[in-house]
Order: C-alpha cells, then structure tokens, then sequence
C-alpha cells in the first residue's frame, strides 16, 4: 500500500509516569499512581513506574534516537509531584531542573516540545487532604501548578495542553475503578459501587481547572497555543434506524462532548444533561471562562465501535459493539478494547471538523500494540508488521479527510516513541515504535514501525 506524503509534521509521545521513573529521586513526592500500583492486585504482575523505561536518566539518548528517525515534535508530560512534591506550597527546583534539561536538549536537537500538564498522576497528598478532583479545591492548586510550569518553561515551550484525556481517568478511575484512585461508582462493575455521582462532579472540576489553568496561561504566554487531550472512539451506527443513528451521536456526546461541547460551544450536550440529573450545572461566568478556552483541537484516537440503542443500559441508553452480522469492525489489536479501523479516523476527523468549527487538529495520540508482543523476543519483535500497517492504514484515511473532506490537520503524533508502563496492564502491552528490552538492561531497538515512518515523513528531495 502505498501512503501519500503526510503534508502535517510528525512527532512521538510519551508520559511522564509511563516512562521516566526514577520515582524517588531528585525530591520527587509520591502520586496517587505510586498508591495505585504499588496496591497489590491492581496492575498486572504488580507492575510499578518506580523504574519505568528510566527515561529520567536516559532523555538524551531517547532524543538521539528521535532525531535519528526525525522526528519534528516530542510530546511529553510534566510531573505534579516532581515540580510540587506536596502538590502545592515549595517548589522543587530539581524538578524544575529536570524539564529544562529536558526541553533544552529537545530544542537543541531541533524537535518542538508538546508539554501537558497533567497525565494522570496527581500528588497524592491532595487526593489524602480532600479527596482530589472530587473536591473543587483541586481547581486552584491545578492552576497553582500550571502556573509554576508556564513561568518555569513558557518562554521555550509554545504547544501546552492541560489535561491528557479526562474520558479514560475519569471512567477508568472514578467508574469502573482500575486505575488510580481506584473509585468504582459504576455499580453493575463493582457491588459496593460507591456514589454514581464521581465521574460527574469530577468531570467539572477538571473542566473548571482547565478554565482556570488557561486564564493563566493567557496572561503568562500570550503567544503560546494551549489545548486538553481529548480522546474519543468513531461510533458508528450500528443499522440505519434513528433509534441507532441516536445512540451512536449518544456515544459520541458521553465520550467526546461532554468535554468539548463546554469548550467549543458553550455547554454540556443535551443528551447527556438529558441523561445525568447529577450534572453539574456551569453559572454564566464559568461558561464564558470554558468557551473559546483552546487555540486548537488536539484528539487522541485508538478506535472504533458500531453502537446500538439500548435503554437498559443506564444512564447512556447505548451498547457498543466490535461485530454486527458476525463481521468484526477491524483488525483486534493486543489490548481488547483497541480494534484497528482505519475508516473510523477519517469519519471521527470530518465529524471533530463539522461539530466544532473547523479547529486547527493536532493528532497527539494514535498508535496500536501487536497482537503476542510480550510473547516475542529481540530481534524478530521489531518485525511489528501488524503496527506498520496500522500506522500506513490510519495516515492514509487521515490524508483523505485532508484532500477530501477539508480537515484541517497540522500535526500527528505517533503513540509511542517507547515501550512503556501501560497504567494498569503493566509491561504487558507495548505501545512504542522502539522496542525496550525489559530483560536486557532496557536497551532500546528501532521496530520497523519507526523505520516506516520516518520514510514516509522525510522531506522530499531537492530535485
Ligand atoms: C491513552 C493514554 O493517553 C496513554 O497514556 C496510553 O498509554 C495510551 N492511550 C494507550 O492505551
């Protein structure tokens, strides 16, 4: 298959718990993600970011591989606890030296750092002193914090996000309950289901942390471009009734919307108000401060699923599904919830394009894992044809909804330059596009996956 020339530039990324490790060093605090795993039973094998892929002390050979692969962008995140050991009050200046560090070497090996503040690890003396996002004090240390990182690198970094998808902490942390902080109020997942108000009230204060981060943010870096990751699934309607034609807009409105609809058109989506009498409710002034709180789009994307209505399953009124008529709606990946559908990408950009405005995208999340990586050893585990053909898949349809459908992407980034720690399945999952070898002194090898990429972004050559 032949993929035509991306015209939007490329980059990698990475988290900061996922990879950099190093979790007690240099006056790191401690992160309800350290809590998480090192609680017995809650990641596979009891699996820990302690040492991660050492990131921390090897950045500047991983920069060395990304400049070898030219990479243009490194998408990163700060760590809380490393900058605020107590998540508020004395600054860590190792911390501080750590990122610039860090984002000197980057700037010096001409690649643009992404920074996002928050990629699910936050201190845990907050979320010991009042409970974290459930209480809407953690919106003026959020924006404390955010504070301290664009005085700190503003004057380097112009691409910041606040958030790293609030869906899947949320969900994952408040709903169903594994991962950090381990709060399950979906009651048909856990019995003891604690409250099913958490994922609403804490859906509101990141939103109004967001809000208030990116008031800061104007004032401190005026000419720096701010977004939140959001991530979201194609749902697609699973037959053409407009009871199914609904459920999948639902899906869509629950996964994507309810984040978006408060930033880019005002308010939360009918239907999920509709649907949650919990929902918060944003006064005037709070709307103002959402509306318009993002100078781009910047959409995570793994999936897809077909989507049916069905009104027993409460509160969304909607199923999802990976087959209808017997027939699978892609390629399944390792994880069981990442099917490959190259399809879903184009649809999800043209519709992010429709809904919102026509934003500039930035892709900051796309990628796959391989069905029996763990199994595989170096050298045939860097053969990851099944990834190289997703990434072909994925950037052709991306291409399409470029040339064809008008969207307005500037940049993609590839999930991940590294094997990493994949939260709760622990070394078990590999996301990279170089292989770490967790038996073998964490050496890193290119997969082929890297190589193809950097082929298909390499500037043309002079005629
Ligand atoms: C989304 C998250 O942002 C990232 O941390 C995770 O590793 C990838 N998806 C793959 O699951």
């Amino acid at each position: 298959m032949k993929v035509q020339k991306p015209n939007f530039l490329w980059g990698v990324a990475s988290a900061a718990y996922q990879v950099e490790g190093a979790y007690k060093e240099d006056g790191r605090g401690m992160s309800i993600w350290d809590t998480f795993s090192h609680t017995p039973g809650k990641t596979a094998q009891g699996h820990t970011g302690d040492v991660a892929v050492d990131f921390y002390h090897r950045y500047e050979a991983d920069i060395a591989i990304m400049k070898s692969l030219g990479v243009k962008m490194f998408r990163f995140s700060i760590s809380w606890p490393r900058i605020l050991p107590q998540g508020t009050g004395r600054v860590n200046k190792l911390g501080l030296q750590f990122y610039n560090k860090l984002i000197d070497a980057l700037l010096a090996a001409g690649i643009e750092p992404h920074v996002t503040l928050y990629h699910w690890d936050l201190p845990q003396p907050l979320q010991d002193k009042y409970g974290g996002w459930l209480s809407d004090k953690s919106i003026k240390d959020f924006a404390m914090y955010a504070e301290v990182c664009f005085k700190a690198f503003g004057d380097r970094v112009s691409f910041w996000t606040t958030f790293n998808e609030p869906w899947s902490f949320i969900w994952i942390g408040y709903g169903m309950g594994t991962h950090a902080p381990g709060r399950c109020s979906d009651r048909t997942i856990c019995a003891e289901g604690d409250s099913s108000k958490e994922p609403w009230v804490v859906t509101h204060n990141v939103l109004l942390a967001h809000a208030a981060a990116v008031e800061r943010f104007r004032a401190l870096v005026p000419h720096g471009n701010v977004s939140i990751n959001l991530n979201s699934e194609w749902s697609e309607p699973m037959t053409s009734s407009v009871a199914d034609k609904e459920a999948a807009q639902r899906n869509l409105d629950f996964v994507l919307g309810i984040y978006a609809d408060p930033i880019y058109l005002g308010d939360y989506p009918a239907s999920v108000r509709h649907r949650i009498p919990d929902l918060p409710e944003f006064t005037a002034e709070q709307r103002a401060s959402l509306k318009g709180s993002t100078d781009y789009f910047a959409l995570n994307h793994y999936t897809s699923r077909f989507v049916s209505d069905d009104e027993d399953a409460i509160p969304t009124g909607l199923t999802t599904h990976i087959q209808h008529n017997g027939k699978a709606i892609g390629k399944q990946a390792d994880s069981e919830w990442l099917v490959s559908v190259p399809w879903g990408f184009r649809r999800l950009l043209a519709y992010v394009h429709r809904r919102y405005g026509a934003p500039e995208i930035w892709v900051t999340e796309n990628g796959c894992d391989v069905p029996g990586e763990d199994q595989m050893a170096f050298p045939a585990v860097v053969e990851d044809d099944f990834r190289l053909a997703f990434y072909q898949e994925y950037l052709a349809e991306a291409m399409k909804a470029v040339s064809e459908d008008g969207v307005n992407i500037r940049g993609y980034f590839a999930w991940s330059i590294l094997d990493n720690f994949e939260w709760a399945d622990g070394y078990t999952k590999r996301f990279g596009i170089v292989y770490v070898d967790y038996k073998n002194g964490l050496l890193r090898h290119l997969k082929a996956s890297a190589k193809f990429l950097a082929a298909l972004f390499a500037p043309e050559p002079a005629a």
